[in-house]
């Protein structure tokens, strides 16, 4: 008894300090200190986007040293890896957002944060231009700003190739909007085959879903809509659920093509266990109002009806990368994106342009864990260039004051400062950017993940419902808050529970 009693004692003891670790942090986090103002002697660093790479520079960046500015159409960063789950309602929009007001009010120095969208870059003037694109704007609404060093960190757009209809008939899966547009149709296409009177091939039409791109975008959502139909569909539409069908379309002769052999085979398993048709070798030509023209592996033309259509065909760079490149014709030729050196600063520049991201043309894939670690690099680069700068500041001054000592003791003490001075300064190395893999993941339905872990000088490959938990735990630590996480944990377990929401709205 006494030991029972001593355990729920210290049980006890633990839950409140948890509880009051938790009330600690939220409401330190709710109520952010004074921060340093503008200082017009310290170089301004404008920073364009909010996405990954932006973040993760502004998380790590001391800002004591600089001004920063960050420009972004969206007041928010979003984590990317969970936008799946919002599309079929596992999370609620808010829980992966994060309001980039949040992280700049907890710096050291006051960040200006713009909702516009970045329009002009003069590289040779050192401006930016801007404009607020929103619904609601006010008498002004466009205007240029200088900048000291630029970060372009503007991510990418969907790549439609141009194919006919992708722009104006596809959903796709890159922003918020995105998500609650695809939920939203899934929705009215499984309603409007409820409509009374509709025929049957009418029904099948509308319950059959087509999913371009067998890149992990494409694989997660086909996962996550087989999820739904599984979890929800089937206990309310029960008439409807079993004609839903699920097709992803790949042009390339496997999915995925990024992991390793055997998790694209138990990709592909799992997916036909799931009932969902992998078209291999097979490629988009058209999306038409009520469905999709193929081009098959023997290259003969089909058509076949759908009620929607999600693209997941890859990225592109957007305009303001595309104008930025065109002012250095002779360098920027990479059609993927900016070439940058090895420490991220634009090819052709004067080295106060640096690029980040997806909107980048290097070695590295397109993804959050390039985008975040680059900004992280870039946060220490300019760390290192501010002590720089410092240290050459003093220098300068100790070496402008030596005439005026006349003391040679005093003159012996300064003359080795100098030297400890200049040592210093040569010891400030700029490391080239390195980047660091810690594997790829994705989530393929029915509570299943398939994982490539670096281990040793090899791989792990990984899969199933462990690799599922891994996964949900990996990105639940990656979530930029406590406040994101616990919405999220939340979300999973309202879901768990009481499923997901019909509603359309
Ligand atoms: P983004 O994160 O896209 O940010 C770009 C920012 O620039 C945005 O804030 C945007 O609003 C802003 N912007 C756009 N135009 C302008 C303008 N003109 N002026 C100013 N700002 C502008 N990667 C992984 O590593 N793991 C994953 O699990 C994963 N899952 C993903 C799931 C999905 C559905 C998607 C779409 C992507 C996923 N990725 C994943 C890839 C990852 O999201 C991207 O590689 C990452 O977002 C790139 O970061 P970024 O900072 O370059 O761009
Ligand atoms: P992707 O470029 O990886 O895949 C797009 C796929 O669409 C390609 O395989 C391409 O062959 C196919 N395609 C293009 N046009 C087509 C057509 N007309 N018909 C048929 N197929 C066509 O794009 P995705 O999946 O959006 O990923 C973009 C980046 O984001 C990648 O770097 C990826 O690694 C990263 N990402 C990572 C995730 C993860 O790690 N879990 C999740 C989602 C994205």
């Amino acid at each position: 008894r006494t030991v029972l009693r001593t355990l729920g004692g210290a049980t006890l003891l633990s839950l409140a300090g948890g509880i009051g670790v938790f009330v600690y942090v939220t409401q330190k986090d709710r109520h952010p200190g004074t921060q340093l103002p503008y200082d017009p002697a310290k170089k301004t660093i404008v920073i364009l986007g909010s996405g990954w790479g932006a973040t993760s520079l502004l998380k790590t960046l001391d800002t004591s040293e600089y001004n920063v500015v960050i420009i972004s159409p969206k007041n928010y960063f979003l984590f990317t890896p969970l936008l799946p789950s919002v599309a079929v309602g596992t999370l609620s929009p808010k829980a992966i957002l994060q309001p980039t007001r949040y992280l700049a009010r907890h710096k050291a120095r006051a960040v200006t944060v713009i909702e516009a969208e970045a329009k002009e870059i003069d590289p040779f003037n050192k401006t930016v231009t801007f404009e607020d694109d929103t619904e609601i704007k006010g008498e002004v609404s466009h205007t240029t700003i200088p900048y000291d060093y630029l970060v372009h960190a503007v991510g990418a757009e969907v790549q439609t190739f141009g194919i006919p209809g992708v722009q104006e008939k596809a959903c796709f899966m890159k922003e918020l909007a995105d998500a609650e547009i695809m939920q939203r149709r899934f929705k009215d296409c499984i309603e409007s085959a409820a409509f009374p009177g509709q025929d049957d091939t009418e029904i099948d039409r509308l319950l059959h879903i087509v999913i371009v791109g067998g890149g992990p975008t494409g694989i997660e959502v086909s996962g996550e809509i087989h999820d739904f139909l599984e979890d929800d569909l089937k206990a309310w539409y029960p008439e409807l659920a079993g004609r839903i069908r699920i097709s992803l379309v790949e042009a390339l002769p496997s999915v995925l093509p990024m992991f390793s052999k055997q998790l694209i085979e138990y990709t592909e398993s799992t997916f036909k266990e799931s009932k969902i048709d992998i078209l291999t070798k097979t490629m988009v030509k058209e999306v038409k109002d009520k469905s999709v023209v193929l081009q098959m592996p023997d290259k003969s033309i089909k058509e076949v009806p759908c009620g929607m259509v999600v693209w997941a065909g890859g990225n592109k760079g957007r305009k303001i990368t595309q104008d930025l490149m065109a002012k250095y014709p002779s360098v920027q030729t990479n059609r993927r994106g900016l070439s940058v050196d090895d420490h991220l600063r634009l090819a052709g520049a004067d080295g106060s342009i640096f690029a980040i991201g997806d909107c980048t043309s290097t070695s590295y894939a397109p993804t959050a864990q390039v985008a975040s670690q680059q900004g992280a690099y870039l946060a220490r680069v300019f760390a290192q260039m501010a002590k720089k700068t410092t240290l050459e500041e003093k220098l300068n001054q100790m070496e402008g004051s030596i005439p005026t000592v006349t003391n040679a003791e005093a003159k012996d003490r300064l003359s080795s400062e100098i030297e400890a001075t200049k040592k210093s300064i040569a010891n400030i190395k700029f490391r080239p950017f390195y980047y660091s893999h810690q594997g790829s993941l994705a989530y393929i339905g029915s509570d299943k993940a398939i994982a490539d872990l670096p281990f040793a000088n090899g791989n792990i490959a990984s899969a199933g419902v462990a690799t599922f938990l891994f996964w949900r735990s990996a990105y639940l630590s990656t979530l930029f808050s406590l406040r994101n996480r616990t919405l999220v944990a939340n979300d999973w377990i309202i879901t768990k529970i009481f499923g997901r929401d019909l509603s359309r709205d």
